[in-house]
């Protein structure tokens, strides 16, 4: 376990280091708020050791910050003596346990094992449930997140009403998987669930898709055919990027849902349809509204419940799960990822949300060089050098990139010297007297 301490009493630190050090774990150090989030951003860290009291930035706010950043990390909170009632709120914060000044060392690493053993249950509890799951298992809506469990929650209630849905959220949430869970959990899950793209359906095709047409009602219109309303029949229909759809489409639409008959392209005869309608956009419709580029009646009519998908970036306790989930589903051979590997999964931003997560994890298992996953098997945008402007004299921090690049080739070079001068693009005895200078292991000469 590695453990990070923020302390601005230099003399605290020492003693604390010095004394988890003896005890086996790994452990890093700052002296502000500031230092040790960029601490944190960069290097893995289970465990976080705090002194709410800090000039600059408050033990508080650094707490915030890394459960905003990794909520599986745990903290414990070093608090003035006596302050209970500010234990409590740290407590609230997120933070696992709270010590009083002085440290009582022993009661420290109590508390320290007691968290290692919640943090091997819960790895226990995961590899359970991945070994009992049957192999026929419906796709499964992975989250275990206050945000998703609250999803789940409206959703469940949802399902067993009539009523129309609109599912909000960002690009690759998951909006889609959210309306099938919907339609499986409601009386109708018998019948189908029939989706529309709007986004995709040429303008002129619209209708025809929606409602059907007879028989040469256009030209091209060889036979026949039911649009996806009646195709839904008794099931659910979902109209998918419904913000996308035409005005004059609208009109139709909503037509349908307040007469609940159609008439199909070329037919005077009407057909009446029963079908639930649930929708989904990641654009803002009620700006649309107010835009005018949605209608508001059609608005109201759709938005009768309403679900958030949160995204990614704000219920990062669901990663670990997804990743196992898409290693399981996209490995060749049974792969591992390196701790380092999940940390930085854990604090990327996911611009793309879980469809962004899930390609991540294919394309590395693709190029990954053995059955564990590295840092270096990551896209780029994910192993970034944390540079920041920071303070420092140039060339100290030159030196400290320097040495991590080192680090890194000879990692991804499987600590062939060769290989990593070739891909560094220097020669091997520049890279022998680089390593000399940053005190690197150098690894071995030549190819293996
Ligand atoms: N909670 C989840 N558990 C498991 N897989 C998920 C989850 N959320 C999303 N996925 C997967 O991520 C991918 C994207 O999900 P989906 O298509 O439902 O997103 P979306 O919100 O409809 O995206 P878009 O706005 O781009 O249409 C799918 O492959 C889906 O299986
Ligand atoms: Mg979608």
């Amino acid at each position: 376990m590695r453990i990070l301490i923020a302390d601005d009493d230099p003399l605290q630190r020492e003693v604390l280091q010095g004394f988890l050090e003896k005890q086996g774990y790994a452990v890093l150090s700052a002296g502000d708020g500031a230092q040790a989030l960029r601490l944190f951003r960069r290097e893995p860290v289970q465990l976080v050791l705090l002194d709410q009291r800090m000039p600059g930035l408050s033990g508080d706010q650094v707490l915030a910050e890394m459960k905003a950043l990794n909520p599986l990390a745990r903290a414990i909170m070093i608090t003035a003596h006596g302050a209970v009632d500010r234990a409590v709120r740290v407590m609230q914060l997120g933070a696992d346990d709270f010590l009083e000044k002085p440290v009582d060392l022993l009661g420290l690493l109590e508390k320290i094992q007691s968290l290692e053993q919640t943090l091997a249950v819960a790895e226990d509890v995961a590899e359970l449930r991945q070994e009992t799951l049957p192999d026929a298992a419906p796709p499964e809506v992975i989250g275990d997140s206050p945000a998703m469990r609250e999803v789940f929650s409206l959703v469940r209630r949802m399902a067993e009403t009539p009523w129309s849905v609109l599912i909000r959220g960002e690009t690759g949430t998951g909006k889609e998987l959210i309306a099938r869970l919907l339609h499986r959990l409601s009386p109708r899950h018998a019948a189908p669930f029939v989706e529309v793209n709007c986004a995709a359906i040429p303008e002129a095709l619209f209708e025809s898709e929606l409602f059907g047409h007879e028989r040469g009602a256009f030209t091209g219109a060889a036979r026949q055919r039911r649009g996806r309303f009646e195709l839904a029949q008794g099931g659910t229909l979902f109209l998918d990027e419904v913000g996308e759809l035409p005005l004059p489409l609208q009109a139709k639409l909503l037509r349908a849902l307040q007469e609940k008959r159609i008439n199909r392209v070329g037919s005077e005869q009407d057909v009446a349809i029963d079908a639930r309608v649930v929708t989904a956009t990641h654009r803002d419709l009620r700006r649309l509204v107010e835009a005018g580029a949605f209608r508001e009646d059609l608005f109201f009519r759709l938005n009768v419940f309403e679900i958030e998908v949160p995204p990614l970036r704000q219920r990062r306790e669901d990663i670990p799960a997804l990743v196992n989930a898409f290693v399981e589903r996209y490995a060749r051979r049974p792969t591992r990822l390196a701790p380092e590997t999940l940390d930085a999964l854990i604090k990327y931003a996911w611009p793309g949300n879980v469809r962004e997560l899930e390609h991540v994890i294919q394309r590395s298992l693709t190029l990954a060089r053995s059955n564990i996953l590295r840092p270096l098997d990551l896209p780029a945008e994910l192993r970034q050098l944390d540079v920041e402007v920071g303070t420092g004299p140039l060339q100290e921090r030159l030196d400290a990139v320097e040495c991590e690049l080192l680090r890194a080739a000879l990692e991804q070079a499987g600590g062939v010297q060769t290989r990593a001068a070739e891909a560094l693009g220097i020669s091997e005895r520049v890279l022998r007297y680089k390593l000399a200078k940053h005190g690197l292991k150098g690894g071995t000469g030549g190819a293996p």
